[in-house]
């Protein structure tokens, strides 16, 4: 006696298809479970037999052996209760599946209830493309599987349940994707009092998706301006949402009745935290922080408090845009292409930088320990070093507010617009900061004096060639907020100036040039000219 029921596993941030086979034989009675059950699958036999026995499914002394195939492929947790315990009802006779089968997944409680697992969105999509036309599902997860176009998704309370509808004698109705989320109130720039550079300098990385590093002393407002950033960020598109929202399934993230991620991402993890729980990993495979910022923005606050092994696990990820974990029997690529957003103090006191240099107590040697917390790689990394200057009293109490975050938006909006279309044909690239390195040399347009400044800017500050891309990504980002075809000579110098304020941080965390007055001012003119206007905005020449 025989049954083969359909069912999934969690594979990195998507599924991968199980065929849940049941033997009932003569022999001892006994439940063996083979095919790479991780622990929690593992225990599946305990909840199964339970479940059953407490939902008066009368079954006969058989030897049940359970095979969860392919066998090479890692199953992880307990979504396998439900086809299992539905495979030994259909292979004792009790119950006949239809002819095009469903796929499964659950947990079971030893009631026999169904309890939710994790990962339905990415099993719904797995399902819809393998061509299942029925998912039968845990009842709390039933609206997340409905979110998925083209298929039937049935929520079941109880392993009967289950049964009713896999045998074609449920009424219940197929479940409805739940309604949107009204959208959620964001921080406003209005609230930050002047920091006229540091505001110009996170509306160019919101248009352009690039790296910010904010430095300065403590109260200046770093952690105020970085909270607003999600306010100036466009909208997630529809397939950045379902991306973004699979991988917040497999990580269990997703509240009851939860629908697609309406609002990008903005994960804020405490210093303490583990590199494990930054870039992901354990077992079961869990996705970290930084793929849960998948599609929005990492906010790394008080950067050198974070663990240095933390840190530097974050280089590759912050170049590829994906994670590659690997375990003893398990691996996965989860995708983590966010914006990292992240302030520090120039020295442990934070005054380094105070126009009064009586204000630091620190010595060289001090600051200079500080500063080695963050590695050279990761520095360079941050497509933007920006100064946040301490407010003086009559600054602060005599400026008037600020400009709000819906005008910055829509100017970033069609900055992005502009990106979208110049990269329509390259796939998975959707702003500058994506693009790599041979593609953005052949795809952007500069004028000859902006390529020799470009040149020179790099020989003198012997900088890095993932510089010269940064500083050119970051130049063609300016140059589209302004609705601007080519780069220009002003375009890269102003970049230069926005990416290079390490220097002085690292000739002993001196105070900063005077770049960022010369920012403001080009920011000032910017804003005075108003906004671009949308129909200059060509593809042609980009
Ligand atoms: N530019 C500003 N406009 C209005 N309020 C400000 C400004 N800067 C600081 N504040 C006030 O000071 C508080 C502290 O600011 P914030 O936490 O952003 O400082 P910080 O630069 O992150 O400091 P630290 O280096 O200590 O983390 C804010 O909650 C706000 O009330
Ligand atoms: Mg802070």
């Amino acid at each position: 006696m025989q049954s083969s029921l359909q069912s999934a596993t969690i594979a990195g941030a998507g599924a991968r298809l199980v065929d849940v086979q049941v033997d009932l034989s003569l022999g001892l009675p006994g439940f063996h479970l083979a095919g790479m059950p991780d622990h929690a699958c593992n225990e599946a036999r305990t909840r199964v037999l339970t479940a059953l026995r407490n939902s008066k499914c009368e079954l006969p002394q058989r030897k049940i052996t359970v095979n969860l195939a392919p066998a090479d492929v890692r199953k992880q947790g307990p979504a396998f209760d439900l086809p299992i315990a539905l495979g030994i009802l259909v292979a004792a006779g009790l119950l006949q599946p239809p002819e095009r089968q469903p796929l499964i997944v659950g947990e079971l409680a030893l009631s026999g209830d169904v309890l939710p697992v994790r990962g339905v969105l990415p099993v719904a999509l797995e399902a819809r493309r393998l061509g299942f036309e029925n998912l039968i599902v845990p009842e709390d997860n039933a609206p997340e599987g409905a979110l998925v176009q083209g298929l039937r998704v049935y929520g079941a309370r109880s392993l009967l349940e289950a049964a009713e509808i896999l045998s074609g004698l449920s009424t219940r109705a197929a479940a409805r994707p739940p309604p949107p989320a009204p959208p959620a109130a964001n921080l406003d720039l209005a609230d930050v009092r002047g920091q006229g550079t540091a505001k110009w300098a996170l509306e160019i990385a919101a248009a352009g998706g690039h790296n910010a590093l904010m430095i300065g002393p403590p109260g200046a407002g770093k952690t105020m301006l970085a909270r607003r950033l999600p306010g100036l960020l466009p909208a997630l598109s529809f397939e950045e949402a379902v991306e973004a929202t699979c991988i917040w399934s497999v990580a269990g993230r997703l509240k009851r009745g939860q629908g697609l991620l309406e609002a990008r991402p903005f994960r804020s993890p405490h210093h303490t935290i583990s590199t494990v729980g930054l870039i992901g990993g354990g077992s079961p495979l869990r996705p970290g922080e930084i793929s849960l910022a998948h599609h929005g923005v990492l906010f790394l606050d008080e950067l050198p408090e974070f663990a240095h092994a933390a840190l530097e696990a974050l280089r590759q990820p912050l170049e590829d845009g994906e994670v590659s974990l690997v375990r003893a029997k398990e691996r996965a690529t989860l995708p983590s292409r966010f914006m990292a957003v992240a302030t520090m103090n120039p020295c442990p006191c934070g005054h380094a930088m105070d126009a009064d240099p009586g204000r630091c107590g620190c010595t060289v040697q001090v600051k200079e320990r500080y500063r080695r917390r963050i590695s050279g790689p990761i520095l360079d990394r941050f497509d933007l070093h920006i100064e946040v200057a301490a407010l003086r009293s009559g600054d602060f109490l005599g400026l008037p507010q600020g400009e709000p975050s819906g005008p910055v938006r829509e100017r970033v909006e069609r900055a992005r617009e502009v990106q979208r279309e110049r990269y329509a044909q390259l796939p998975g690239i959707h702003c500058n900061a994506q693009l790599g390195g041979r593609t953005l040399r052949g795809l952007v347009q500069a004028t000859s004096p902006a390529w020799s400044l470009l040149g020179r800017c790099i020989d003198d500050k012997q900088l890095s060639a993932r510089a010269h891309d940064r500083i050119l990504k970051l130049a063609r980002t300016i140059a589209d907020l302004k609705a601007e075809e080519r780069v220009t000579e002003a375009h890269v110098r102003e970049a230069f100036q926005l990416r290079c304020l390490d220097r002085p941080l690292e000739a002993g965390l001196g105070r900063f040039a005077s770049l960022p007055r010369q920012i403001a001012r080009k920011a000032e003119v910017h804003r005075s000219a108003g906004p671009p206007p949308g129909e200059a905005i060509s593809r042609e020449g980009t």
